[in-house]
């Protein structure tokens, strides 16, 4: 399994509000490409649409579908299972029978590494 690098957002009092995690590098999402990988207990995708870097959940919310086996268009990611499209920017699902929308999250670029807020 890959190591994450990560690091923390915290309040003055130490509670954590957020994390950074370093998901994959550029090269390992090229363009057009669905890159699935497991932190902890959160298990994301990561999609590469047209250059443009996105992060999501990698289960589909309708059933325990890996969204990386899926396939993206224009439209977003399709899962493999029942056809469902989930759009990438804001998650919603574009098509029955998935109903609830994917998580998404902040995704930013340091040199080619890709990393994720959680
Ligand atoms: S498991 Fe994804 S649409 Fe059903």
């Amino acid at each position: 399994m890959m190591k994450t690098l990560k690091w923390k957002n915290t309040t003055s009092i130490g509670d954590i509000l957020s994390e950074w995690i370093k998901a994959c590098t550029l090269e390992q999402v090229k363009e057009g490409q669905l890159f699935g990988f497991i932190h902890e207990d959160k298990k994301l995708l990561i999609a590469n649409l047209k250059g443009k870097i996105h992060a999501t959940d990698l289960i589909c919310t309708h059933a325990d579908a890996d969204l990386s086996t899926g396939f993206l268009s224009e439209e977003g990611v399709r899962c493999p299972l029942h056809l469902s499209v989930f759009n990438l920017v804001n998650g919603e699902p574009q098509n029955l029978p998935a109903e609830t929308p994917l998580k998404i999250y902040n995704v930013k670029i340091d040199a080619d590494e890709i990393y994720v807020e959680i």
